[in-house]
Parts: structure tokens; C-alpha cells; sequence
């Protein structure tokens, strides 16, 4: 067992940055499968920069063990697998790699084949297997499941669980943390927060705690206006034994013993008055307190339009058919209102459908129909190639840039970000941008490939409820089960 202890660590990109940490302070022990969450930008994959080395902050950290991140770059992907994954392993490891590999559901014929050929799910599990060969470091995975499948996400959750050493696991995957880890280190608001559980109950506290807190704000403010009207009130009535008593005393009517009377009346009252203002000052300092790390989730708009007809697509016999490649036939129809998910593993051509339903060309067998003039709004599997000016680029794309603003303030972003270049973005950022693009736009079809790959918990939350507000029609591929479980109305497998 070791520890990881941070002391006062302060970390920033760049001077007119926002720091990403400050005065952070943590004790974690590497035998925890300890799952590490907290919104886009919040700060974890560089926190793992951190831990490894590759940044430098101010203060200090102390580590029992050298730490290697996941992803690590993977070398030139025209090598051999086998080569490009044992590279600075000692030899006599490659039983190891094979056996790691059956784990993750891989056969050992990936070994021979060059990297770039294997699918992303693929070559996922390889680079996984290939970080467990070390004992001697403290595994930290940024985010594994992107590129996963559902059967995929299964697998490398079953062996995460079962390893019988512990790691660092950046992930916004609900099911995926249930399946593997027993701790959970979240970057709230205010700061950082560690727990023992799994993310279900991390989450159930934090839902009853910000409940409590809205409950325990919503009293305090009536208890504050309450108290602030007896105040008035005490201070009018005092206001006005005061002129009593000079007002008597002006005009020689006082009557021997009454200016004492009076007297000790205004102290009385001066006394309650100052009572009240005192709880009122309590309350409102208890107040202030309060809420601070509830997170920002606004409820988001969406202007689907409507198409005239009821069936918007219909796919007969339909299958992507590539050199090498040849997919299986789907049948499906996409009626208005509903929210289709396309399911099937790495490779079996999800993105490729969505692309020929976009008027790209894909080759293909069988036959797609589409309603003619529909208007369809696409968010792209990937949000990578994404640079420059945010603001330039909603423009290039002919959205309504106050509306774009709008939509990326309420996913959590913040003024600040509006100024950046977007490839300082986090991954999470990036594809957030594209999702706003598409909030944005009036469409009859929404296309969306993986909108939830790198997007917080809770704005995967938001996106949700605005579906289930607004139920536009949607064809989509997406692998977080909770999302599929509540969205889809119907699944078709290739
Ligand atoms: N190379 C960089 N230059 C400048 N700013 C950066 C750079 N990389 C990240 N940032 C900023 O630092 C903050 C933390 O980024 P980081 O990538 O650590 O977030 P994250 O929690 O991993 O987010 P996500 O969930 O989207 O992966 C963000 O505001 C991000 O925009
Ligand atoms: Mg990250």
C-alpha cells in the first residue's frame, strides 16, 4: 500500500488563466479503484498530469510510486501490435500481455496484426492491457470507455473490478463507475471531496445533501425578510418613544416619572431590536454558506421543426458495405417523435448509417429512404479537429451566436472560455460546442453520433431532460446505458 499526498498545490496554463488548482489538498492510497469525477474542465485529466509528471505545479507532491497515465502515446500505429505495446516493457512479458488480453476479451491474433488495423474498441483494450504490465506503478486512466461499445464497457469494467491492485479512473460513464470502483474523489465547486462507495451512492448523498441545503435555503430567506420587517417595525416604534420622550420633555408636560418609564422603554426595545438584527445576521451568514456546490444545470431549449408526414426514414435491407467490410442488413423506420439508437459493437458501421442519412456518400447495400426536404442537424462522433475562436466558428457555421452563448454558459462554461482557442479546450469542452451547435438549429432530424463521449455528468442530465421535454426526433448511437435506457424508443442492432 502507498499513499498519494498533495499539499497546497496551485496550478495554472497560463498566468491570465483562472488557476486550475488552488491550495489543493488531498491524501489518496493507491489501493483504492478509486473513481475520479467532476465536470468538464474541472481539472482531472490535469491532475493526472500532475500525478505523472508531465506538469509542474507550486507545492508539493509526494508519491510511493511512479504514476503512468492512460492514454500514453502510442507510437507509430503502422507497427506491429505485439511491438508497439511491449515497447519499454523488460522482456519476458509477452505471456503477461496475451493474458491481460484474454481478460479484455482480445485474442492473441490482435498481437501479429499492425495497430492502425485494429478497431477502437480494439485498440482500447490493447493499450489497457499493455498499462497493467507494470506492478511496480499506479495505473491512472483518463476516460476509457469513448470508444467502447456496451459489451466493451462490460468487459474492461469486469476487469477493473477484479484486478487485485487498485487505480485512478476519470470517467462520466454512471454504469460503467458502478462496475468498478469503491471510492470516489469528486471536484465539486468548492472543492474536492472524497468518499468510500460507488458512484450510485456518492451521487444519492449528493443529491440528498443539495435537496437538504435548497430546503434549509429556502427557510432561511422567509426566516430573513421575517426578521428584517421586526426590525423595521421595533426601530419605527422605538423612533417614536424617542420623540415621545423629547417631544414631553419639550413641552413641560412630563409628569414627574414618566421620562424614566419612556426611558426604559426605548432601552427595552433598542435591546430586542438588536437581538433581531443579530439572528437575522446569523441566518443570513448560514445562508451565504449554503448551495455552493450545487452545479450549475440550467434546463436547456430545443426548437425542433415538424415535419408534415409521419415517416422520416426508412432503411430496407440496409447495409454499409466496405473492402474487407460488409455489414449486417438492418430494416428500421423513423417515424416523427421518435428516438431511434442504433446499436452495434466497434466497427460495425453506426457512424457510417448516420452519414449516409446525412447525404454523404457511403457505400452501401440495400436501400435507405428519406423524406424529401428535411432539415437535419448532425453532431459528429468527433470533436477533435475543433480550433480557433469559438465565436468565429458559430458564425462560420451560421448559428445564432447569442443563443450558442447562451446554451455553452448553461452547460457550464464560463465567460472566460468564450476568448480561448478551442484546441486549449478539454476534451469535454470540445464536444459540448458541438452539441450547442446543434441545441442551435431548427431541424426536422437530429443526427447524433456518441453526443455523450467526454460530456460531464451533469450536463448529460440536462441533455435528457431536454429530450424528454421536447422530443424531437432523433436517430442516434450512444453507449452509456442509463442514457440509452431513458431516451431510446426503440433500438435496432446491425
Ligand atoms: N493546454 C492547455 N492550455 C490552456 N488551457 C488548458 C490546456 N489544457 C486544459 N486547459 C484548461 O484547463 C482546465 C482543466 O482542463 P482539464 O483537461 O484538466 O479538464 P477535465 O476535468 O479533464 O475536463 P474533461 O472532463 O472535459 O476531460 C480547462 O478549463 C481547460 O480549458
Ligand atoms: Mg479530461
Amino acid at each position: 500500500m502507498s499513499k498519494i499526498t498533495i499539499q497546497k498545490l496551485y496550478f495554472t496554463y497560463d498566468g491570465d488563466h483562472t488557476p486550475v488548482f488552488e491550495d489543493l489538498d488531498l491524501q489518496l492510497d493507491t489501493n483504492w479503484k478509486l473513481g475520479l469525477v467532476g465536470r468538464n474542465g474541472r481539472g482531472k485529466t490535469t491532475l493526472l498530469r500532475l500525478l505523472a509528471g508531465e506538469l509542474e505545479g507550486r507545492g508539493t507532491v509526494s508519491l510511493g510510486q511512479s504514476c503512468l497515465r492512460w492514454p500514453r502515446p502510442a507510437g507509430d500505429p503502422s507497427r506491429r501490435t505485439l511491438d508497439l505495446l511491449l515497447e519499454g516493457v523488460p522482456p519476458g512479458e509477452e505471456w503477461r500481455l496475451s493474458w491481460e488480453l484474454s481478460k479484455l476479451g482480445l485474442g492473441e491474433e490482435v498481437l501479429d496484426r499492425p495497430f492502425s488495423t485494429l478497431s477502437g474498441g480494439e485498440q482500447t483494450r490493447a493499450l489497457l492491457a499493455a498499462l497493467f504490465l507494470d506492478e511496480g506503478a499506479y495505473p491512472m486512466i483518463d476516460e476509457p470507455t469513448n470508444h467502447l461499445d456496451g459489451s466493451g464497457r462490460g468487459l474492461v469494467a469486469d476487469y477493473l473490478r477484479n484486478l487485485d491492485r487498485g487505480f485512478l479512473l476519470v470517467s462520466h460513464d454512471r454504469a460503467f463507475l458502478d462496475g468498478c470502483v469503491d471510492h470516489i474523489l469528486a471536484l465539486n465547486p468548492t472543492g474536492p471531496e472524497l468518499v468510500r462507495g460507488t458512484f450510485s451512492s456518492w451521487f444519492r448523498d449528493k443529491e440528498d445533501r443539495d435537496r437538504g441545503e435548497a430546503a434549509r435555503n429556502e427557510k432561511l430567506k422567509g426566516e430573513i425578510r421575517r426578521l428584517e420587517q421586526a426590525a423595521a417595525d421595533r426601530k419605527q416604534k422605538a423612533d417614536a418613544v424617542e420623540r415621545a420622550k423629547t417631544g414631553i420633555s419639550k413641552n413641560g408636560i412630563v409628569k414627574h416619572g414618566l421620562r424614566p418609564y419612556l426611558g426604559e422603554k426605548s432601552r427595552k426595545g433598542q435591546q430586542q431590536r438588536k437581538n433581531i438584527e443579530r439572528r437575522a445576521g446569523r441566518a443570513i451568514q448560514e445562508k451565504s454558506a449554503l448551495l455552493k456546490d450545487v452545479e450549475r444545470a440550467d434546463s436547456l431549449k430545443l426548437t425542433p421543426l415538424a415535419y408534415h408526414s409521419q415517416r422520416l426514414l426508412e432503411g430496407r435491407d440496409l447495409a454499409v458495405s466496405y473492402p474487407g467490410m460488409e455489414g449486417n442488413p438492418v430494416r428500421f423506420t423513423l417515424n416523427r417523435g421518435d428516438r431511434l439508437c442504433l446499436d452495434g459493437g466497434n466497427g460495425s458501421g453506426k457512424s457510417s448509417i448516420l452519414r449516409l442519412v446525412l447525404g454523404e456518400e457511403v457505400p452501401h447495400t440495400g436501400t435507405l429512404w428519406r423524406a424529401s426536404g428535411l432539415t437535419v442537424s448532425y453532431v459528429p462522433q468527433r470533436a477533435d479537429h475543433l480550433g480557433g475562436n469559438p465565436v468565429d466558428w458559430a458564425e462560420s457555421q451560421g448559428v445564432d451566436l447569442t443563443q450558442f452563448l447562451t446554451v455553452l454558459r448553461k452547460l457550464d462554461f464560463s465567460r472566460e472560455l468564450f476568448q480561448r482557442d478551442m484546441g486549449e479546450y478539454s476534451a469535454g469542452q470540445r464536444k459540448k460546442v458541438l452539441i450547442a451547435a446543434s441545441l442551435c438549429q431548427s431541424a426536422h432530424l437530429y443526427l447524433w453520433d456518441e453526443p455523450l463521449n467526454y460530456i460531464d455528468l451533469f450536463s448529460r442530465m440536462q441533455i435528457e431532460a431536454l429530450l424528454l421535454q421536447y422530443r424531437p426526433t432523433l436517430l442516434f448511437v450512444e453507449h452509456d446505458r442509463v442514457f440509452r435506457g431513458k431516451i431510446a424508443t426503440q433500438v435496432v442492432a446491425l
